[in-house]
C-alpha cells in the first residue's frame, strides 16, 4: 500500500526552551527532522512527502532538505498558526488524493516503519487509524474539586502518524474549518463527523520531543539505534 506522509514542523517549539525551533536541534550531529523525514524517504511505501514549515525558516529549511539531498524528494509547504491550520495547508499541497494520507509530529523520530505499514492497512481498509499506546499512569479526573478515577483499561494515549483516506479528513478539516472548531488532534475532527477512528497499538519509544529532558532520551535512543545497526 502506498501513502502520502504530510509531516509538520510549523512550530515554534516553546516548551523546548532552546531559543529555536526544536525541528532544528542536533540529534547525534543530524537535525531531528532530517531524523524524522528519513524514517518516511526509506519506507518505499511512501511515495509522496510534504513537508509542512513556518514561513520565516522556509529558506533554511529548503537548504537543510537540499544539504541532506532531500529536496527532490519532499515538497515544502507553510504551515499556519495553530497546528490544525498547518495540517489544513499540508492537505492542500497533496497530489495523490487517492491513497491514504498520514499526519505526523516532525518532533517523532523513532516512529516504527512495521507500525507505520500497520496503519497503511488500516486505513485502506477501514479509511481513519491511529498509533497510540495504552496509558501506563492511573489517570484521574478532577471535576469541582472532586477526583474521579478513570478506568486505565479503556485509556489510550494518541500519537502520530495519524492516517486517513484522502476525502475523509479533507472533510473533516474543511468542516472544522467551516465551524471555527479547534481540537487537539486530527482524529478528534474525524470523531467529531461521527466516524469511527481505529487504534495501531505502537511504541512507547515513539516520543514526541517536547521538553528539554526528552532530547537526552532521544540521544539515546539513536545511539541504541546505531548499536543495533552495527552489530
Ligand atoms: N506544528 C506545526 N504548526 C503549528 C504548531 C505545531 O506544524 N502551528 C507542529 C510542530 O512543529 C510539531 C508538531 O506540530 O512537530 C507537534 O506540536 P508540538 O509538539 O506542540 O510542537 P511545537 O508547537 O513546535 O512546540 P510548543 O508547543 O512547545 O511550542
Ligand atoms: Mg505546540
Amino acid at each position: 500500500i502506498n501513502y502520502t506522509a504530510i509531516i509538520l514542523a510549523a512550530g515554534q517549539g516553546k516548551r523546548m526552551l532552546a531559543g529555536q525551533n526544536k525541528q532544528f536541534l542536533m540529534i547525534h550531529d543530524v537535525p531531528l527532522i532530517i531524523h524524522t523525514l528519513t524514517v518516511f524517504v526509506q519506507d518505499t511505501w511512501c511515495n509522496e512527502i510534504v513537508l509542512v514549515t513556518n514561513e520565516q525558516e522556509h529558506t533554511q529549511m529548503k537548504n537543510l532538505l537540499k544539504e541532506h539531498s532531500l529536496i527532490q524528494k519532499v515538497q515544502l509547504v507553510n504551515g499556519g498558526i495553530e497546528r490544525q491550520d498547518s495540517v489544513y495547508e499540508g492537505l492542500q499541497a497533496i497530489k495523490l488524493k487517492h491513497q491514504p494520507v498520514f499526519i505526523h509530529d516532525g518532533a517523532r523520530p523513532f516512529v516504527k516503519t512495521e507500525h507505520l505499514h500497520e496503519l497503511a492497512d488500516l486505513v485502506d481498509k477501514k479509511r481513519a487509524g491511529l498509533l497510540a499506546v495504552p496509558v501506563t499512569d492511573t489517570i484521574k479526573q478532577k471535576d469541582n474539586g472532586r477526583l474521579n478515577t478513570l478506568d486505565r483499561h479503556t485509556l489510550w494515549a494518541a500519537q502520530t502518524p495519524q492516517g486517513f483516506a484522502y476525502d475523509l479528513i479533507k472533510e473533516a478539516h474543511n468542516s472544522a474549518k467551516d465551524s471555527g472548531y479547534y481540537g487537539t488532534d486530527d482524529a478528534s475532527l474525524v470523531e467529531r463527523l461521527h466516524y469511527k477512528v481505529e487504534i495501531v497499538e505502537g511504541s512507547y519509544d515513539n516520543i514526541k520531543l517536547t521538553t528539554p529532558e526528552d532530547l537526552a532520551k532521544a540521544e539515546s535512543y539513536v545511539k541504541q539505534g546505531e548499536t543495533r545497526k552495527d552489530a
